[in-house]
């Protein structure tokens, strides 16, 4: 690349060690203190029109999906519009229904993904109103919609998307936070993600701090031919990120699963040689997922978690900081950014060049 590596090893290092001043960056100037709003001028909408979508749409391909996925949660919790997420590239071969109070949000980092510029084509065509979420400023999908948000994380040069995942999500929380106070959230609540959006550049500097552990843990189960990971909820889209992670640089099968989903078939697959990896936030669903967690435990499956606390049920446990719940899943994916990159260096990988892949994906 011809981007400074800034004296790390990896661009990937660099990047997913930037993500305080990154996150600092796509909110910067876009949170309102007096009236806990967010301050978003590029959707070009009024108050009235950011009140008549009745449903949102979140389309992307790949972490781009992924990150979407804690967007349509963030939407739904905050908002309490109806929302979901979909790869951009089924979305565009299946002849979707276009309504016009759906707001539709296409998400990419490089603005140039084929799959996802085309689905946005698609949808213009059919009248959709259409934002995107964008890191590469003027790029092809940005210049296609109707307005949006830059993620402003700056130039990602590994193939594995870190950096912009995280500030994806943070202009999720944003929007959520916007969509939602011209409906019914409370100036309280607008105040409470307020402050928990201005603390994440500080948490995920305590992340990194990890570090040690983390590379130690990767060592440990890198060894692994395959590994499960589990979340409910809010855990699940992390749990796919994660997983997307580790197979994209380290090569190691990685499955994702909504861990409500186990026992209904993947459970049998839990031996001493398939670890799972489990991300257990504090939330109303922690006592769900310890039981999960003494299901896996009683097939001797061994458990990572990765979450809030220390838990007896897992074998090794990562501790982050805890944040708003709606915001958690923002921090519990850095973790797993930091495994993957630790699993890759151990298993010799070319990290910032995986085989078989590219930055981005310009053709169908
Ligand atoms: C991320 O680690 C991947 N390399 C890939 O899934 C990527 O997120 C996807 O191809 C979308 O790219 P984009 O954000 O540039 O559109």
């Amino acid at each position: 690349g011809h981007y400074d590596n800034g004296g790390y090893e990896h661009y990937l290092l660099k990047e997913i060690s930037e993500q305080p001043d990154t996150v600092a960056r796509t909110l910067r100037g876009r949170i309102d203190d007096r009236f806990h709003i967010a301050h978003l001028g590029g959707l070009n909408m009024d108050a009235r029109e950011t009140r008549s979508f009745r449903r949102v749409k979140i389309i992307g391909c790949g972490s781009a999906y992924y990150s979407g996925q804690i967007g349509a949660q963030l939407i739904e919790e905050l908002a309490r519009i109806p929302a979901d997420a979909e790869p951009a590239s089924e979305f565009r071969y299946r002849n979707p229904v276009v309504e016009p109070d759906t707001l539709y949000v296409a998400i990419s980092q490089s603005g140039e993904t084929y799959d996802t510029l085309a689905a946005v084509q698609e949808l213009k065509r059919k009248g959709g109103r259409v934002l995107g979420i964008v890191n590469t400023v003027g790029s092809a999908i940005a210049r296609e919609c109707d307005g949006g948000l830059y993620l402003h994380a700056g130039p990602e040069v590994s193939v594995a998307s870190t950096k912009a995942f995280t500030s994806t999500a943070v202009s999720f929380a944003l929007l959520a936070l916007h969509l939602a106070r011209v409906r019914d959230l409370s100036p309280a609540d607008g105040r409470r993600i307020c402050e928990g959006l201005r603390r994440l550049p500080e948490q995920i500097e305590q992340i990194l701090k990890l570090d040690e552990q983390i590379k130690t843990l990767a060592e440990k189960y890198a060894q692994s031919p395959s590994m499960m990971f589990v979340g409910r909820v809010r855990g699940y889209p992390v749990a796919r990120e994660g997983a997307q992670k580790l197979k994209e640089i380290s090569y190691v099968h990685a499955e994702a699963y909504p861990a409500s989903e186990l026992k209904h078939g993947p459970l049998a697959l839990i031996n001493p040689d398939m670890p799972t990896v489990a991300i257990v936030p504090d939330d109303e669903l922690l006592d769900k997922n310890l039981t999960t967690l003494g299901e896996i435990r009683a097939r001797s499956g061994r458990i990572l978690m990765i979450g809030h606390r220390v838990a007896d049920a897992a074998d090794d446990c990562v501790v982050v900081p805890k944040n708003e719940t709606e915001l958690d899943p923002i921090l519990l994916t850095i973790p797993l950014q930091l495994f993957a990159y630790h699993a890759a260096v151990a298993l010799g990988r070319d990290v910032d060049r995986p085989r078989n892949l590219a930055k981005s994906v310009t053709v169908e």
